[in-house]
């Protein structure tokens, strides 16, 4: 852990991180809880004195080279986050560039926090809006990116004035320790940066307890997103939550379906479905239904499973638990008429494994087509029109992202106008930009990431009414 500048927790008790590709300890963390919680607000407290004052060109330029480093160790960041959370190294390495382009935007975004001049209605009163830092901010962040999510958080904090602490996943948290060396050699002052491992339950309660910390933000599921809107309502705590994704992608007849095809590969796949924008649920119109079924299982039956270190396209699931979740569905689907078209089981050996699978004729009853999976399974629902793809998409508790595949400006307009999701890729299957908003509708969450959204998410608004006379 690193606290006030400071090296700590090597005298606690140490946890063990697995590498679910093979099951070995890949590294320890200390296991920390209530109490380094607590000193971790003191020191970011402390910070927070001096670091809101620093101008936005001096905060940019500490964000810049903590870019510049991030990028200058981009094998090494790459190589122990496919150790401790099994992605394929060559999505690793995409991860950490996308994680080096949050620390740059928010490194230019920094000097653009404009407040506001009101006309006044009265000729004695000039009215201003100014944007002030929030204070400080705990950063708690999921296992399947475990660099860029701490990014997409911390950037915009800091620019924006804030200090911070960064809580990782218990499951993938030497990422985390490899970033605060580069953090460290940056020359943030201490404090302004901190970082706490361990007990989920008792570092994240103190944080929530402690009234020097002014908002928490979080991505991971939607039933702990719930538990911290109820904690946060004792001290009205500002929240950011990125929660869980059960993203439909809709394929009309008049798409190109090689285009489509592709996306659904890049979306599905990427970090073998673990990402919470992953389609989850494929709408196919009828008339092109077993043409882009037949095409898409013959791509999905090339991917290579292994070890991530093994320049393959998926590696395992996080752990035992992942993988029985992916199994049930894909039982329960079969179970109520589905027929696979490839895959369906587990990889027998070590790790966490579990084969590509396309599964067809879909209905909504299936387990799968409620909830999000997690995992590297696709299953298509054949649809009749547009109306009944948009109904269908939208019959969720979830609102993160969906996909639109068609060549049609007016249907694809007047498709996704209807759909109740915070990001929408039109014939794209990767949105994700640190330029742009990145966030849920409905339970999928509260505010954005990225983008001047992600600022704002990390300012105060005062009004100030100056009467000058
Ligand atoms: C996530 O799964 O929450 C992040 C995915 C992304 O940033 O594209």
């Amino acid at each position: 852990m690193v606290i006030n500048g400071k090296q700590v927790g090597l005298d606690l008790e140490q946890m063990d991180v697995y590498n679910p590709a093979t099951n070995e300890v890949v590294g320890t963390i200390p296991n920390g809880g209530k109490e380094e919680a607590n000193q971790a607000v003191e020191a970011a407290n402390q910070a927070f004195k001096k670091w809101s004052q620093t101008t936005a060109y001096e905060r940019a330029t500490y964000l810049k080279k903590l870019h510049d480093l991030i990028l200058e160790n981009q094998d090494k960041l790459a190589k122990i986050m496919t150790l401790e959370m099994g992605k394929p190294l060559k999505e690793s390495t995409g991860e950490v560039v996308y994680s080096a382009s949050f620390v740059e935007w928010y490194a230019e975004e920094a000097k653009r926090v404009y407040g506001e001049t009101i006309p006044s209605h009265v000729p004695n009163k000039r009215l201003q809006v100014w944007r002030k830092p929030v204070g400080v901010v705990a950063a708690i962040t999921p296992w399947n990116f475990p660099l860029a999510m701490i990014t997409r958080k911390i950037a915009p904090a800091l620019a924006a004035g804030c200090t911070v602490i960064i809580k990782p996943s218990k499951e993938s948290p030497i990422t985390a320790i490899k970033f605060m060396e580069l953090v460290k050699k940056s020359g943030f002052p201490s404090g302004v940066i901190n970082l706490v491992t361990g007990s989920s339950s008792k570092i994240v309660g103190a944080m929530m307890e402690n009234e020097k910390v002014k908002k928490i933000t979080f991505t991971g599921s939607t039933e702990v997103g719930k538990l911290l809107i109820e904690q946060s309502a004792k001290q009205v705590k500002r929240l950011s939550l990125e929660l869980g994704g059960h993203a439909p992608f809709i394929v009309l007849d008049d798409a190109n379906i090689d285009k489509a095809v592709e996306g659904v590969l890049a979306s599905k796949f990427r970090n073998g479905g673990q990402t919470c924008v992953c389609a989850n649920r494929i709408y196919v119109q009828e008339g092109i239904y077993d043409q882009f079924v037949e095409k898409f299982a013959a791509k999905v039956k090339q991917l290579k499973v292994g070890d991530g270190m093994d320049g393959v396209d998926i590696g395992p699931l996080i752990n035992e638990e992942g993988l029985e979740k992916v199994a049930s569905h894909v039982k329960d689907a079969v179970e109520k008429g589905a027929s696979l078209v490839t895959g369906g089981n587990r990889i027998p050996g070590t790790g966490t494994f579990y084969e590509p699978t396309v599964l067809r004729d879909i209905d909504p009853s299936m387990i799968i087509m409620q909830e999000e999976t997690f995992g590297p399974v696709a299953p298509i629902q054949k649809v009749e029109t547009d109306e009944e793809a948009a109904d269908l998409a939208n019959s969720t508790e979830y609102g993160l992202a969906a996909y639109v595949f068609t060549e049609s400006v007016a249907r694809g307009t007047k498709l996704i106008e209807k759909l109740d999701f915070g990001i929408v890729g039109w014939n794209d299957g990767m949105p994700s930009a640190a330029q742009a908003p990145f966030g849920g509708m409905k339970e999928s969450g509260i505010g954005r990431e990225g983008g001047h959204e992600g600022m704002d998410a990390f300012l105060e608004t005062q009004y100030v009414s100056i009467g000058v006379e």
